[in-house]
């Protein structure tokens, strides 16, 4: 078995946060996105695994390497444009060759990871199996209708959809998938559709088994979906994964679970809430409340200001009686405010910005 991480995609959705480098860098508490998926890769026993990249690739190479230090075997793939989730597989089709593959849609977070795919892969060898959930709003994904486990059909994105099961971003496949990937055609939106070749392979008489996802799973194409998958991970993580390396000074209050990297420092009337992730050399002023869901990367300042249910990247400063929730602020980002604020602020911003209230 194989794996495909998909960190292709153009990412338009998360515009507003001009981050340097790929989206897929961009930490939920405090590891970068992309980590959670080739881990679920590594712990379904996959070793071989190719990243696609496009247009934008910087961080990654960079961190993840050869693969060694993650125990596995990494190939890197240039898709160019990306033109469509079929047209990622087709890019791979060399390093695929003839094995069955798992495909993880990079910005994808899922709690119960690859191995329950693998799994059935094993005991039934069909030729596809895919991932469904019931959401609340199926017609922002890939729906399939089910009659039992037979599935009945499958759209991309569908104005009236069928049910409320949309499929996740974990798929495995075997080579057969090429046969009717040679055949797609662009859809109404300029892709190669992974629905389209999932409706080929059914209709080529393929068995394609649906694997009933349990657990969370969260697609962060939005700025909303990173803060709460920041916010579901930091819930999940236990106290062994959220060790204090860091300083509590007297007459500081931290509750629940709290990770403090090497260096990081608590003051005196500051107040930290779990859970919650602060990386190295973080300065916890006095009159700062941190609060629930909350990471802090490395180098980050706060004095006198309220943060709850928010990712901060690495370096940002925030002075003064600010109350941030549900937000995102980019490495090496200021954040100054004079006077009190009413009510609590949302600031979703990329890096380097500065922020005067
Ligand atoms: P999408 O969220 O569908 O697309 P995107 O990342 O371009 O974001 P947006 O819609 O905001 O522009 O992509 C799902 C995942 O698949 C994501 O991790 C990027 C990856 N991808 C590729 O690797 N190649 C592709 O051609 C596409 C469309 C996506």
């Amino acid at each position: 078995m194989k794996g495909l991480l998909l960190a292709g995609g153009y990412g338009t959705r998360l515009r507003p946060l001009t981050f340097t480098g790929n989206k897929h860098m961009i930490p939920v508490a405090n590891k970068p996105i992309l980590l959670y998926g080739l881990g679920h890769l590594r712990d379904a026993g996959i070793r071989d695994v190719a990243i696609v990249l496009g247009p934008v690739r910087e961080g990654i190479q960079e961190v993840v390497g050869d693969g060694s230090s993650f125990g596995l075997r990494m190939t890197y793939i240039h898709q160019g444009e990306p033109k469509g989730l079929a047209h990622a597989v087709q890019c791979a089709r060399e390093f695929l060759a003839d094995s069955p593959f798992v495909m993880y849609l990079g910005d994808n977070l899922l709690q119960a990871g690859v191995r329950p795919f693998v799994r059935t892969f094993e005991t039934e060898h069909p030729d596809a199996v895919i991932g469904a959930t019931p959401v609340p709003e199926p017609r922002h994904y890939g729906v399939v209708e089910l009659d039992g486990d037979r599935i009945v059909s499958i759209e991309e994105k569908p104005a009236h959809p069928k049910s409320n099961l949309a499929l996740v971003g974990v798929y495995l496949f075997t080579p057969s998938v090429f046969e009717v990937i040679d055949h797609l055609r662009p859809s109404a939106r300029g892709e190669l559709e992974i629905t389209e070749a999932i409706a080929g392979l059914i209709r080529a008489g393929r068995r394609v088994r649906v694997e009933r996802v349990e657990g969370w799973w969260k697609d962060t194409g939005l700025p909303a979906d990173l803060v709460e998958a920041n916010d579901r991970v930091l819930a999940t993580l236990t106290p062994g994964e959220l060790p204090v390396h860091g300083e509590i000074r007297p007459g500081a209050r931290v509750t629940g679970h709290v990770g403090l990297g090497r260096g990081t420092v608590v003051d005196a009337g500051a107040e930290i809430e779990g859970p919650a992730i602060l990386g190295e050399d973080v300065r916890v002023g006095p009159g700062t409340r941190i609060g629930p869901g909350t990471a802090i990367g490395s180098g980050a300042v706060l004095t006198g200001c309220s943060v709850r249910r928010s990712i901060l990247l690495d370096r940002v400063r925030i002075e003064g009686p600010v109350r941030l929730v549900d937000s995102i602020v980019g490495r090496d980002v200021t954040v100054r405010a004079t006077r009190p604020s009413e009510s609590e602020a949302q600031i979703v911003v990329g890096d380097a910005a500065r922020i005067l209230l």
